[in-house]
């Protein structure tokens, strides 16, 4: 979390750095602040909450500058007060700072000890004045920097600027991922290559453990041990990093819309529906892997919870879920048949990355399914599944979801097809129902308006169940988390056979019940878990296909009847209406719907 941005230009940097901080706003919005070296010394303006307010401030407080580096900032240490914005200025230092530096109490008691004292609570300030320090006793800022980074445990992506210098940026890589750009007679630092996108195409990345000190000539990196590293650099495709809402009023709601589209691509990258065959990439072939381990966090996981019954049920591929955080420390054995794969939108997720750096050299192939091609666990993968769903803005992941599901998907059938489950024609048939899906998508899309008279009502709600049994148990999931991440209404997703184990006890007149049953061959086993909760006087929302709501739509508090979809594959229908409906009430409760409170869309610390 937090973005950073540095800017050695040949104009006033502050737009520029504002500009490319609002690509970054994804990374936190707590508070957002930038430096400048301004004649040789160091000025900043910094602004608790949105980067808007701070774009405020330097319309009454300019700041000039061809040098800069800027912030946006998810809280870690201390709160999002003026004084814990970054830039963290001690004498002729100033640092930005994604990540955590968790020997940062060993480093302000030796630093206090020696006399300096701190204005903030953050973990970064101690960065700044370790650096100050070096520098007071001499050294260079290089060799301050350099010094500094010795002494830094954790992770971290930081930016360093200095009094004095107005051609020097210092930038480090341990943990969280830094893209330095290459202008003409101009050089830029960001926390990802979309935040660079305006300014250039030419992007090189750096390596874990690597730091490098950035002038207007060019930039000079060095590994984690010191030496001289050459490391490539890359085009970025600018198309691809356009981030615009284009006429919606949210980015979520463009990133919903935008799902038939992407999903329909994703589809393309992997099948051929004309041929009605596979095409995944060569290397992929499960003919020796007897075990996966599917990992990721938050909806991402709930991706690999539905895949779960595909790999099973098409392939009896025997298949494992994990959340990061937990396999990670519970450090699981891992059989080298088998394979794990990574599923992330941003690629960069501390906890998923540090759980594939983890799987790899254990396993057969590590495998990650992402959306940013050129992210860190792509890059350090065996195999790189992307997903094709485009920039996805919104802090709520949306078109992301449910292209992992197609990729995981085609993945599957894959696995099916190399273990010799499904015959070509079975593998055609299924193709035949996935590439149903775009349409039935669009469909299900249009019934936003229904779908908003509903959600006016479920805003009201404290707390909201979801419930859904087989591969929908986690869309229930998802649909919970949706609703609690943008409307801030507490919901919980159930199994619904688990419901009489516990739950059903919250059941009441008060809490809507969203079940999601597709007339599919678990129907009837779903219908009467929702026969137990109306029993208790719980407003259920049904929604199913036509032929399930004829069915059981009776006494329901009201219904929503989506196209018929084959069974196997109506999870990625149903997650439209999940979406849908955690959208429409976000709006009746006029919460923010792109940057809900708390969050932030790319998690880089642990
Ligand atoms: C954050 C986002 C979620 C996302 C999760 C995993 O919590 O708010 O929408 O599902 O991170 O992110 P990843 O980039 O690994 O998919």
């Amino acid at each position: 979390m937090c973005g950073i941005v540095g800017v050695l230009g040949n104009h006033e940097v502050a737009p520029i750095i504002l500009e490319a901080l609002k690509r970054l706003e994804y990374r936190g919005y707590d508070s957002a602040g930038i430096a400048t070296v301004r004649d040789g010394r160091l000025d900043r303006r910094r602004a608790v909450g949105k980067l808007a307010n701070l774009s405020d401030l330097l319309v009454h407080e300019p700041l000039a500058g061809r040098a800069g580096i800027g912030h946006t900032r998810w809280a870690t240490h201390g709160g999002p007060t003026v004084k814990n914005a970054h830039p963290h200025r001690v004498g002729p230092v100033a640092v930005v700072h994604n990540g955590i530096i968790e020997n940062f109490r060993e480093l302000h008691d030796e630093l206090s000890a020696i006399g300096l004292t701190f204005d903030s609570e953050t973990d970064t300030e101690t960065v700044a004045a370790l650096t100050a320090h070096h520098l007071t006793s001499g050294l260079s800022p290089r060799e301050a920097a350099a010094k500094t980074l010795g002494r830094l445990q954790g992770a971290f992506a930081l930016l360093f600027l200095f009094d004095g210098e107005p051609d020097l940026m210092i930038a480090a890589r341990k943990g969280s991922p830094l893209a330095i750009g290459h202008g003409d007679g101009e050089m830029f630092v960001g926390s990802d290559a979309i935040a660079l996108a305006p300014m250039t195409d030419r992007v090189t990345y750096l390596e874990e453990g690597d730091y490098a000190f950035v002038t207007r000539a060019g930039v000079e990196i060095f590994d984690a041990a010191g030496r001289r590293a050459n490391r490539a650099l890359t085009r970025i495709q600018i198309e691809a990093t356009r981030i615009e809402k284009a006429g919606y009023k949210h980015f979520m709601a463009k990133e919903i819309a935008e799902q038939p589209v992407v999903v329909a691509e994703a589809i393309s990258h992997y099948a051929s529906l004309q041929d009605r065959r596979l095409t995944l990439p060569d290397g992929v072939d499960f003919t020796n892997v007897d075990r996966l381990v599917l990992v990721a966090c938050g909806t991402a996981s709930y991706a690999c919870q539905v895949a779960k019954y595909w790999f099973e049920q098409f392939a009896g591929l025997p298949v494992d879920v994990d959340i990061a955080s937990e396999f990670r420390y519970r450090e699981p054995p891992l059989s080298p048949t088998s394979w794990a794969v990574f599923v992330s939108q941003s690629g960069e997720t501390a906890d998923t990355l540090a759980a594939l750096r983890y799987a790899a050299e254990k396993v057969a192939k590590v495998v990650s399914v992402v959306n940013v091609a050129s992210s860190s666990m792509a890059r350090e993968s065996d195999l790189v599944l992307p997903i094709h769903a485009g920039v996805e803005v919104g802090v709520a992941s949306t078109k992301a979801f449910t292209c992992q599901l197609t990729v995981l998907a085609l993945l599957a059938l894959k696995a099916a097809e190399d273990k010799g489950r499904m015959t070509p024609d079975q593998i055609a048939a299924q193709l035949d129902a996935l590439a149903a899906l775009p349409g039935l998508m669009s469909h299900a899309e249009r019934l936003g308006p229904r779908i908003a008279e509903i959600a006016a009502s479920l805003a009201e709600a404290q707390d909201v169940l979801f419930l859904g049994r087989g591969p929908m148990f986690p869309i229930a999931l998802e649909g919970a988390l949706k609703l609690k991440e943008i409307s801030y209404i507490h919901a919980e997703g159930y199994a619904s056979g688990e419901l009489k184990h516990g739950p059903i006890a919250l059941i009441d007149a008060h809490v809507p019940v969203v079940v999601f049953a597709p007339h599919d061959g678990l129907f009837d086993k779903t219908i009467s878990n929702m026969q137990e909760v109306m029993a208790r006087q719980g407003r259920v929302l049904l929604v199913s296909d036509a032929k399930g709501v004829a069915e059981a739509g009776a006494g329901t508090w009201t219904t929503l009847t989506l196209p018929e979809v084959a069974p196997q594959f109506a999870p990625i229908l149903h997650a439209v209406p999940a979406q849908l409906l955690a959208y429409h009430t976000a709006i009746a409760k006029g919460t923010d719907v792109d940057q809900p409170r708390n969050l932030a869309k790319s998690v880089t610390v642990e």
